[in-house]
C-alpha cells in the first residue's frame, strides 16, 4: 500500500484519527512504536476500548485503506499523535513529539504537510519546524506545516472527531490553508484558521478554563464547610442568577487532560499565570483536604464507640462512570487513607473495574452493608440509588447525596 497519510501514534486518540480518514478510502499507515499494537491493529482489532472504533477499524483493514506498521514510509501528509505528558516537576516533555518527528524527517519532500496533534506548549510546532529544517534545509519554505488539537471525550470519540470544530494554526497562511483543506475531507465541524501559537495556547487554555472553574467550586465547597452551609444547595441557588453558571465541587481534579494541561502554560508564563497555577494547587488541595477529612472522622468515630472504624471508600476513577484512574484524586484519597491507616478495615469500591494491582476491591452494596463510614469520592450512577441507613457516618465529596 502506498499511503497517502501517515499517522504516527495509535493510541486513544492517532488509532480513531487514522480509522476516520481510511474510512473515507485515503491510505493510511498507522505508526506505533508499540508492535503488539501494530499486530494487533493489523489483524483488524483493537487495544482501546472506545464504542463503534472495532468495526470501522476492521472494514478498513480489510479494505487495504488501513495498515499498521513501527516504521513510518513516504507520504504527502504526516500526523504526529504522539504523548504528551509532564515530568516530575510538572515540565511538560515534548520528547515524543521530537522522536516522532525526527522518524519521518528523512521522508519529507516539498509540498508535504506535517501537522501536530499532541497537546503540546506554546511554541512546540515552531520548534519542530526549526529541527526539520536544520536536518532538511533544502526544504525550507517548502513544507506545510501545522498544529490542530484534538478535543473529543472518550466514549464518543467517533462522533466527535466529525462533528466537533477544529482550530488550525499553520506556521505560515498557506500551511494553515493546506491543513484546513485536509481536515475539510473529513470533518464537518467548523475548521477555523489561525496560527500555530495559538492554537496550541486554544488546547491549553480551553482545558485551564475547566480546572479554574472547578477550582471556585472546590474553593467553594471548603469556605461552605467552615461556615455550616450545604456548598450543592448553595450553587443551586446561585446558580439562578441568570448569568451565573457555577460548576459541582468534587474530590479534587483527575484525568490526563485537565490535570495536566495547565502546567503547560504555568511551566512557562510562571509569573503571568497567577489564576491557573492557583486553580492546580485549589483542585490538589481539595484531595489533600477530603483525605484529612477522613482521618478526622475516623479519629472521632474511635473516641466515640471505642473500636477502629470500618470505611468504605467509594470510586477510585477520576470522574463518574467511567473506569479511567489517570491522576485520578479519588485513588489518591484512597492511597492517603490507606497509608495512615492503623490496621482499620477499608473497602475500596469502584464498580467500573474487575480488579486493581494494588487495591483488593469490594462490591459496593457490600461495602455499604459492612461499613460503619461510607465516603462518596465519585459520583458513580450505581451510587445514587443506594439506601444507607440512619446509623452510617457518611462524607459526601461528590454530591451524591444532595
Ligand atoms: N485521549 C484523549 O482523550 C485526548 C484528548 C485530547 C488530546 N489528547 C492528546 O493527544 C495526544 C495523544 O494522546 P493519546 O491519548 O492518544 O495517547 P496514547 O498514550 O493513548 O497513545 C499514544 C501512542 O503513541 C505511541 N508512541 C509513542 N511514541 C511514539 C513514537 N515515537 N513513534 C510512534 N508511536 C509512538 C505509543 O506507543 C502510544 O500507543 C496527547 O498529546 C494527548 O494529550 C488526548
Amino acid at each position: 500500500m502506498k499511503p497517502e497519510v501517515v499517522t504516527i501514534g495509535l493510541g486513544y486518540i492517532g488509532l480513531p484519527t487514522s480509522a476516520l480518514i481510511a474510512s473515507h478510502g485515503t491510505n493510511v499507515l498507522g505508526v506505533d512504536i508499540n508492535q503488539k499494537i501494530v499486530d494487533k491493529i493489523n489483524q483488524g482489532k483493537i487495544h482501546i476500548v472506545e464504542p463503534d472504533l472495532d468495526q470501522i477499524v476492521s472494514k478498513a483493514v480489510s479494505n487495504g485503506f488501513f495498515k499498521a506498521s513501527t516504521a513510518p514510509i513516504s507520504a504527502g501528509v504526516y500526523l504526529i499523535v504522539v504523548p504528551t505528558p509532564f515530568k516530575g516537576n510538572h515540565e511538560p516533555d515534548i520528547s515524543f513529539v521530537e522522536a516522532a518527528t525526527k522518524g519521518v524527517i528523512p521522508l519529507l519532500k516539498k509540498g508535504d504537510l506535517y501537522i501536530i496533534e499532541s497537546t503540546s506548549p506554546i511554541g512546540t510546532t515552531e520548534k519542530m519546524q526549526k529541527l526539520i529544517y536544520s536536518l532538511r534545509p533544502e526544504l525550507e519554505g517548502h513544507l506545510h506545516i501545522a498544529y490542530c488539537p484534538e478535543r473529543v471525550l472518550p466514549g464518543n470519540v467517533m462522533h466527535e472527531l466529525v462533528e466537533n470544530d477544529r482550530v488550525i494554526g499553520g506556521v505560515d497562511e498557506v500551511s494553515t490553508q493546506k491543513a484546513i483543506a485536509f481536515y475539510a475531507k473529513y470533518v464537518k465541524g467548523e475548521l477555523h484558521g489561525t496560527n500555530a501559537r495559538t492554537a496550541e495556547m486554544c488546547k491549553l487554555v480551553e482545558n485551564s478554563s475547566r480546572d479554574v472553574q472547578i477550582a471556585f467550586a472546590n474553593e467553594l465547597s471548603l469556605i461552605c464547610d467552615k461556615a455550616d452551609i450545604n456548598v450543592w444547595e448553595l450553587i443551586n441557588l446561585a446558580n439562578k442568577h441568570p448569568r451565573v453558571n457555577i460548576l459541582q465541587p468534587g474530590c479534587g481534579v483527575g484525568g490526563h487532560c485537565i490535570a495536566v494541561d495547565p502546567y503547560f502554560i504555568v511551566n512557562d508564563y510562571p509569573m503571568e499565570s497567577k489564576i491557573i497555577g492557583t486553580a492546580r494547587e485549589v483542585n490538589n488541595y481539595k484531595s489533600f483536604w477530603c483525605a484529612e477529612k477522613i482521618q478526622n472522622e475516623k479519629l472521632q468515630f474511635e473516641l466515640k464507640h471505642g473500636r477502629k472504624p470500618k470505611t468504605a471508600l467509594m470510586g477510585l476513577a477520576f470522574k463518574p462512570n467511567i473506569d479511567d484512574l489517570r491522576e485520578s484524586p479519588a485513588k489518591y484519597i484512597a492511597q492517603k487513607v490507606l497509608q495512615n491507616s492503623n490496621n482499620e478495615e477499608h473497602f475500596i469500591v469502584e464498580p467500573n473495574i474487575d480488579s486493581h494491582s494494588v487495591y483488593k476491591l469490594t462490591d459496593y452494596k457490600e461495602a455499604i452493608n459492612k461499613a460503619d463510614i461510607v465516603v462518596f469520592l465519585v459520583a458513580h450512577s450505581e451510587f445514587k440509588t443506594l439506601k444507607i441507613s440512619q446509623n452510617k457516618n457518611v462524607l459526601d465529596f461528590c454530591g451524591i447525596l444532595k
